[in-house]
């Protein structure tokens, strides 16, 4: 089902209009209609006993790393095999209508890319890409290599996907940058994100701090739902599209 245009607030399309500037950050919710689950959402199958707030820890791969490289193949191949959805898809026609656009993404699943959007700071990382444990560089896996995980060709420690595990820090470069996208941005929506994890959950206050309007995009209430100036009720496939659609028709 499709937002009606008569849900969008005037205010907000006249706000779209006039900014040079938009700022967004997305959460694993803008990839459930790609078919990838949310973060915390129950897992399914094989996978449903575990937390993954458990297995995404340097401490889970220290204990298990065969465990925790599986839990990442799967989620790989979940992505893989995904498409991005409207909601990506509104966001890179969002980029075309201004002149200043960042999108400040939590996910790992690089949809926002393949929909064509541009300016993406992936703030915890890529599923698809792998390091070496030890030497933090990027890896190729080697093709014959059968281990699991497979092992780094240069110093032979495993490889761990190239993500932000919990309780380690961002890659460098990236929180600056988000937290200038939110400090200069007119206009910076929140969509999908439970805004649970820190440090991002602090951009969007920090927007609203420098007098931007702020915009939540989630069927459900989060800590940011009564800060923000609109709070759009919906799944961001069907709200997104209904935006950009109504404020640049
Ligand atoms: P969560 O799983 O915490 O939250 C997903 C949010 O998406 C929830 O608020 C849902 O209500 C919302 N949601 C669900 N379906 C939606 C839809 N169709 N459209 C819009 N919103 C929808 O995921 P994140 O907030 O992304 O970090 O979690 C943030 C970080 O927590 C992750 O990047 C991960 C995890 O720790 C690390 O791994 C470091």
């Amino acid at each position: 089902m499709e937002m009606p245009a008569t849900d969008v607030p005037e205010s907000l399309v006249t706000a779209l209009r006039n900014a040079r500037n938009i700022a967004v950050l997305t959460g694993s919710g803008i990839s459930a209609e790609s078919g990838v689950p949310t973060f915390r959402d129950a897992q399914t199958g094989l996978w449903a006993r575990y937390d993954p707030m458990e297995l995404a820890t340097p401490e889970a791969f220290e204990r298990d790393p065969r465990l925790v490289w599986e839990w990442y193949a799967w989620r790989r191949e979940l992505v893989e095999k995904a498409a991005p959805n409207p909601g990506h898809e509104a966001l890179a026609e969002l980029e075309s209508r201004v002149p200043d656009f960042e999108l400040l993404t939590q996910n790992v699943d690089g949809l926002h890319r393949r929909a064509g959007s541009r300016n993406v700071i992936e703030l915890h990382g890529n599923i698809m890409r792998s390091k070496c444990s030890v030497e933090d560089v990027l890896v190729e896996p080697r093709e014959d290599d059968t281990g699991v995980p497979p092992s780094c060709p240069g110093c032979g420690a495993f490889l761990r996907p190239d993500v932000v595990w919990f309780g380690e820090i961002l890659p460098a470069g990236a929180l600056e940058k988000a937290f200038d996208a939110a400090r200069d941005c007119d206009v910076f929506f929140s969509i999908g994100t439970s805004g649970l994890v820190q440090p991002a959950a602090s951009l969007a206050f920090e927007a609203m701090r420098q007098g931007a309007v702020v915009v939540e995009v989630n069927p459900d209430d989060t800590p940011l739902t009564r800060h923000a100036e609109y709070a759009l009720r919906g799944s961001a496939g069907e709200v997104l599209p209904a935006l950009v659609r109504v404020a640049y028709g």
